[in-house]
């Protein structure tokens, strides 16, 4: 099989570069892992900055986002009980965040990459990259249906996040890592409850983080800072609803948390990993291939798209043009916008956990918490990240 783009992984990074570079005629294939129904419906994310809703609408794939997503420009803080709240969109130009899970993000791309004759493989294995450095490399993956094919193209893009083939198949040595452990746990919840707020709620009490974010009028997402080394079954039901209703409590108000059943419960360990140069020969990384970003800030999907844009324009230039400026510029332009929102999550980490590495931290995440309630220009330079610059 011969096409010039292969993309590994049909997640946002690789649907939505995949759909762009189809829109402009250039033949790629995509292949995936799990099975369609698996990648359209795991919940991940659910926030779209402004300029990712825009590039949606730039590939004419945001009909039903406009139509379903919710839009949010307030986000709330909880602190030992006292709420303020800070208007973002009206602090950075009226610019919002949609709300819209990630698998559906991932069901409109998926549509849409089809309906114009794009070619995904799902449920493939033993995926193995070959030749990167030489100018035809090569992916080689069995098929649902037990064959062995080999795919030569002009460029692979390894969209196949950490964990994923893509990363491990550059030699040792040839990308700088930059890797950190924030020594933070949150034991992470989906629940059948509508939402109890209209904005994103960040509390903090003494005993620890939680957050109350928004997904759909029937599912809502919470996360609670648990101590490290945290099992899922050491939280019983009650005893999440009891820690949520105790975090979330407010001194003078009657408002209520609506409880529903819990359909997961995970535990996710905050890390960050950025890796430098973002390709290696002709295999470009996107997302979380190239960088792991924690939840606080919600930038991981956004980033992810920013990569395909990226990488998508570079492309577009070359085979239309024949210029790799786009190509060698490719790292650099993304690992800005990066670094940009890992300082950014990183900060907010700070400012919404208690204690991260020492009490003098607890007290430093006051002092922000303190900053952000009382200071306007504080506030604008808050909404300029959270919005996304
Ligand atoms: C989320 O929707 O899961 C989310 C939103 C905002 C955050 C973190 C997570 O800061």
């Amino acid at each position: 099989m011969k096409r010039s783009v292969t993309v590994v992984g049909a997640g946002p990074a690789g649907l939505t570069l995949a759909n762009l570079i189809q829109q402009s005629g250039i033949d790629c294939i995509v292949i995936e892992k799990a099975s369609r129904s698996q990648v359209e419906t795991r919940p991940r994310a659910g926030v779209l900055e402004h300029r990712s809703v825009t590039m949606l609408e730039s590939l004419g794939l945001a009909d039903r986002l406009l139509m379903e997503a919710d839009r949010h420009g307030t986000c709330e803080f909880r602190v030992s009980g006292k709420a303020f709240q800070v208007s973002y969109s009206d602090l950075y130009g009226g610019r919002e965040h949609f709300v819209y899970p990630q698998q559906e993000v991932v069901k409109d791309l998926i549509g849409g990459f089809l309906d114009s004759g794009g070619d995904i493989r799902f449920e493939v294995s033993d995926v193995e990259l070959r030749d990167l450095t030489s100018s035809s490399p090569s992916v080689a993956f069995t098929s649902a249906d037990g064959t062995r094919e080999t795919i030569t193209s002009d460029f692979v893009a390894g969209c196949d996040g950490f964990h994923g083939v893509s990363r491990t198949s550059i030699p040792e040595g040839a990308l700088q890592e930059f890797t950190h452990h924030h020594g933070i746990e949150w034991l992470t919840i989906l629940a059948e409850a509508p939402p109890s707020t209209k904005a994103t709620i960040y509390a903090l009490q003494d005993d620890g983080f939680a957050g109350h974010m928004l997904r759909s009028a029937t599912v809502s997402r919470f996360y609670l800072q648990v101590p490290v080394g945290t099992k899922p079954s050491d939280w019983s039901d009650e005893q999440v609803w009891e820690a949520l209703h105790k975090r979330f409590a407010l001194h003078e108000s009657s408002w209520t948390l609506t409880e529903g059943k819990i359909i997961e419960k995970r535990v996710l360990d905050m890390r960050s990993h950025v890796v430098e140069p973002m390709s290696y020969g002709r295999l470009y990384l996107l997302g979380d291939a190239a960088h792991i970003i924690t939840p606080v800030g919600a930038k991981g999907m956004n980033l992810a798209m920013n990569d395909a844009a990226t990488f998508g324009r570079a492309l577009i230039d070359f085979y239309g043009t024949g210029s790799e400026t786009g190509l060698k510029t490719y790292s650099e332009d993304c690992l800005r916008r990066i670094w940009r929102a890992q300082e950014f999550s990183q900060w907010m980490v700070n400012m919404i956990h208690t204690d991260v590495s020492s009490p003098f931290f607890g007290r430093l995440a006051q002092a922000r918490l303190e900053h952000l309630a009382e200071s306007p220009a504080y506030r604008a330079t808050f909404a300029e990240n959270y919005v996304g610059p």
